[in-house]
């Protein structure tokens, strides 16, 4: 074997090499310790002396050619890989990818929401951060006394206003300012006093769907909120409305949602899924419109509320709800639009 025939090869292979690590591995391989150039001159040695001298020298030579080839090669490399080092350096004049934009996951389940309704007919208001006790509560059909101010931990301010702890607190306000009939969605930051883990925090997101009109019943209620759910998810999903309490509401309801692990899981033909509390509704308490100064008898409602958070972890399989307010780029650049 003559070793001169193998350099070709081995430098069409020393060529191919892309990176550091391939360099140091082959050449390893070749001429390190155990290597193949290594081995076939330790042999040399049990050879005659006529071989020994030409195919020692030979493949000394062929040795001392590869090295240099590898370290001509090493040299590229290094350059290459400092390259693409400071090319990393993250230019901010360059437009984003067109593709994959990223969009904060309670803004995309809120733009959802607006698109849905606003084809429905309903027009879009976002309720304030500051609220008084009087719409927060009193209009709401629940005086100082009533027990049910407990059951929202409210952040109450020095001059007996409150930081909103529900969108239901913009319906004395339309019920007054807005021409009947009405139909009015409501989205907005909400905030509660709270022990914060994983699935309660102090602020979170809420839309409510106010509608009055002469002759409203139930029927109005579920038929709005089963096209707002199908469109939402894309499917019917199977939901159950059973008594509920709330004081501005009368017949008050909670409507659970049949959540299964797939998408065709919550639909009523699967058995496999769990109820989740979704929402609260009912037709509008005769109280109410009169705190607006309107005639229960002439004009009646309906109201339906449901947390947006919850609604972005359940699409999103989300299972921390601190998750939304840490700005963690690993986590907000999963919601692509
Ligand atoms: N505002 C209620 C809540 O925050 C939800 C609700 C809205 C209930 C409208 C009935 C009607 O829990």
């Amino acid at each position: 074997m003559n070793p001169e025939q193998l350099k070709p090869q081995i430098h069409a292979w020393i060529a191919a090499l892309t990176s550091l690590k391939q360099l140091i591995e082959y050449r390893n391989s070749l001429v390190g310790k155990k290597g193949t150039l290594t081995e076939m001159l330790k042999n040399v040695a049990s050879l005659s002396p006529e071989e020994k001298k030409t195919l020692g020298k030979s493949l000394n030579e062929l040795r001392a050619d590869v090295e240099a080839e590898l370290a001509k090669k090493e040299k590229e490399i290094r350059e290459q890989e400092l390259k693409t080092a400071e090319n990393r350096f993250i230019d901010m004049t360059v437009p984003a990818k067109s593709h994959g934009r990223t969009q904060h996951p309670i803004k995309i389940v809120q733009s959802d929401i607006i698109d849905i309704v606003t084809r429905m007919g309903f027009s879009v208001w976002r309720s304030p951060t500051v609220t008084t006790e009087f719409d927060n509560f009193d209009a709401l059909n629940i005086p100082s006394w009533h027990p049910a101010r407990d059951m929202q931990d409210t952040f109450w301010l020095t001059d007996r206003r409150v930081l909103a702890t529900q969108t239901s607190c913009m319906q004395n306000h339309l019920l007054r300012t807005q021409p009947k009939p009405l139909r009015a969605m409501v989205l907005g930051s909400v905030y509660r006093n709270e022990k914060i883990d994983a699935t309660h925090d102090i602020a979170f997101e809420q839309v409510e769907g106010l509608v009055v009109d002469k002759n409203i019943n139930i029927g109005h209620l579920k038929g709005t909120i089963t096209t707002i759910l199908t469109e939402l998810f894309g499917y019917e999903p199977r939901f159950r409305m059973r008594p509920g309490y709330f004081p501005f509401v009368e017949p008050g309801m909670e409507v659970d949602l049949w959540w299964g692990s797939s998408a065709s899981d919550g639909t009523a033909s699967s058995g496999k899924g769990r109820w989740l509390e979704f929402m609260g509704c009912g037709l509008v308490h005769p109280n109410v419109l009169r705190q607006a100064d309107i005639d229960p008898e002439e004009y009646s409602g309906f109201a339906f509320g449901f947390g947006l958070t919850r609604l972005a972890m359940i699409r999103y399989g989300i299972s921390d709800i601190r998750l939304f307010h840490e700005n963690k780029i690993e986590f907000l650049e999963q919601f692509t639009v």
